[in-house]
C-alpha cells in the first residue's frame, strides 16, 4: 500500500465508521428486470419510451453527424447544431437567451463561481442543491456573505434580507429550487419573490431558479414552473436538466444575452471541457418533440395519478406509525403554487417522496428483497436526523407495483414494531436479572 493509499483509507475508514460510507451499486433495471426501480428521477418513463427510442433511432441514421463534437464550444465543438438547439429552447422556455451546459451540475457551478463578485450577497434556501455549494466555494464570495435561509420559509427569508442591512451596494442573488429533490416538495416561488422585492430593489437582484427535477414534468409541454406562474419577468436565470424527466443528459441555462455572453468567456466548465456529443443533442431534441406531443401530455398526468394514488395509500399507514420508525418530513410539504396554467390539474403533486425513517439502510435492504429498489440517504446529503428512503415514481409504473410496494412498506413498519417491542421487553427484563444480585448482595450484607 502506497503513503497515499493508506491516507486515503483513513479517510475511508472514518467514513465507515460514521454510517456514511457510500459505495455504486448497479442493479439490473432493464424491461427483463423483475426489480421495479423506485429510485429514478426517470419522472416520465421516457428512457423507456418506444417512440422517442425509435424516433431517436431513425434520426441517428439520417444525421451526418452521430458520435463527438471533438472540442470544446469555444474551438471545434460549437455547431449550428448546438446554436439551433438554444434558439429551439430560449423560444420554448420564454427566455431571451439559452446556453447549453454537459449537466445541471456544470451549469451551477459555472454560474455561481463566476456571476456573483466580492460585494455581492448569496441567498440561498438551506436545501439547494450541492453544486450550488461547490461553485460559491469557488467564487469571489466571501463565507459571510453566503447566507442561508429555512426552507421554503419567507419569513427566515426576510430575516436575512433585513439582517444584510442593503443597500450596502452589490447585487442579492437568491437561490432556490422549484421542486426540491430530497423532500419532494415546491418552493412558494411568487411569495419568496414579493419578500425579495420588498427588501431589494429590482435592478440588485438575481434570482437563480434551478428547475432540475420540474423540466418536462409541469407547465405546459413540460415548459417548467416558472413559465407556468408566468414568472420568466422576475427570475433572471433558471436551470433546466435534461439527466431526470427528459431522459436524456446536459442541461440549459436560461438567461440574458449578457449572462450568456459573460459565461462564455468566464465559466471555465464550458470553456476548457469538450461539448455535448451529436448523440446527445439529437436526444434531446426528439425527446422535446416528445415533450410537445400528445403522448408528452399523457405521461404528464399518468404521473401525477400515480402521485395521488400513492399518496392515498401511504396516508393512512404513516397516520397508525409511530413517527420514531417511519414519517414524512416533519414540515408539511408546500404545495404547487397557485397557477393559471390551463394544461396543470389545480394543484399537481410531486412525484418524490422522502420517508423519514432512523433506519434507511434496512428499509431499502427489506424492500429489495421484495424487488423494489428504494435508495436510503443519509447525512451529509440529508441533515442528521433526517435520514431517509427517498421514493421517486414513473409514469409507467402501475398502480397495482404501487399496492404491493406499499404493503411491502406496511410488512417492514410490522416487523420493526414488533422488534423494538421485543428489545424495550428483553431490556426491561436484563434490568429485572440484574437488579436481583445487587439485592442478594445486600442480603448478604
Ligand atoms: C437540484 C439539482 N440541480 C442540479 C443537479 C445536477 O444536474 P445534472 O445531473 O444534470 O448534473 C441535480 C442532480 O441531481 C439536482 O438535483
Amino acid at each position: 500500500m502506497t503513503d497515499l493509499d493508506e491516507r486515503l483509507s483513513r479517510f475511508i475508514d472514518e467514513r465507515k465508521s460514521k454510517g456514511r460510507f457510500r459505495k455504486l451499486r448497479e442493479y439490473d433495471t432493464s424491461a427483463n428486470s423483475s426489480l421495479i426501480d423506485f429510485s429514478s428521477n426517470d419522472y416520465l418513463s421516457l428512457t423507456s419510451s418506444p417512440a422517442l427510442r425509435q424516433a431517436y433511432l431513425a434520426r441517428l441514421a439520417e444525421s451526418p453527424q452521430v458520435l463527438g463534437s471533438t472540442g470544446s464550444r469555444l474551438l471545434s465543438g460549437g455547431t449550428p447544431a448546438h446554436h439551433v438547439l438554444e434558439d429551439r429552447f430560449a423560444s420554448f422556455f420564454n427566455s431571451p437567451s439559452a446556453l447549453l451546459f454537459n449537466s445541471g451540475w456544470d451549469a451551477n457551478v459555472s454560474f455561481f463561481s463566476t456571476a456573483p463578485q466580492h460585494d455581492d450577497w448569496v441567498v440561498y434556501d438551506e436545501l439547494v442543491h450541492a453544486s450550488v455549494h461547490s461553485g460559491l466555494r469557488s467564487s469571489r464570495v466571501k463565507q459571510e456573505r453566503r447566507l442561508a435561509f429555512k426552507h421554503n420559509d419567507p419569513s427566515s427569508l426576510s430575516d436575512v434580507l433585513r439582517a444584510i442591512q442593503y443597500p450596502a451596494g452589490g447585487t442579492v442573488f437568491l437561490a432556490l429550487e422549484s421542486l426540491y429533490s430530497m423532500d419532494g416538495d415546491f418552493a412558494p416561488l411568487s411569495q419568496l419573490l414579493d419578500v425579495l422585492d420588498s427588501h431589494v430593489p429590482p435592478s440588485k437582484q438575481c434570482v437563480v431558479l434551478d428547475e432540475a427535477h420540474s423540466t418536462g414534468v409541469y407547465g405546459v409541454s413540460g415548459r417548467g414552473i416558472v413559465r407556468a406562474l408566468g414568472e420568466e419577468g422576475r427570475v433572471a436565470v433558471r436551470l433546466m436538466t435534461f439527466g431526470k424527466a427528459v431522459g436524456c443528459s446536459g442541461a440549459v441555462l436560461l438567461c440574458s444575452p449578457t449572462i450568456r455572453t459573460f459565461l462564455i468567456n468566464f465559466a471555465r466548465p464550458l470553456i476548457f471541457s469538450t461539448a455535448l456529443p451529436h448523440s446527445t443533442l439529437i436526444s434531446l431534441s426528439c425527446a422535446f418533440d416528445l415533450l410537445e406531443s400528445a403522448e408528452g401530455e399523457r405521461r404528464r398526468l399518468a404521473l401525477f395519478t400515480l402521485s395521488r394514488y400513492l399518496d392515498s395509500l401511504l396516508a393512512p399507514l404513516l397516520a397508525e406509525t409511530p413517527r420514531s420508525v417511519l414519517s414524512l418530513p416533519p414540515t408539511s410539504p408546500t404545495p404547487f403554487p397557485q397557477s393559471t396554467c390551463p394544461s396543470l390539474p389545480p394543484c399537481p403533486p410531486s412525484p418524490i417522496l422522502g420517508l423519514i425513517t432512523p433506519t434507511p439502510h434496512a428499509l431499502s435492504a427489506y424492500l429489495l428483497e421484495r424487488g423494489f429498489i428504494v435508495r436510503p440517504v443519509v447525512p451529509p446529503t440529508v441533515p442528521p436526523g433526517m435520514e431517509r428512503v427517498r421514493i421517486c415514481l414513473r409514469a409507467d409504473m402501475g398502480t397495482e407495483v404501487l399496492d404491493s410496494f406499499v404493503e411491502g412498506i406496511r410488512e417492514w413498519v410490522k416487523t420493526s414494531r414488533e422488534q423494538s417491542e421485543r428489545t424495550v421487553s428483553s431490556n426491561q427484563n436484563t434490568s429485572m436479572i440484574q437488579k436481583r444480585p445487587r439485592i442478594e448482595v445486600k442480603a448478604k450484607l
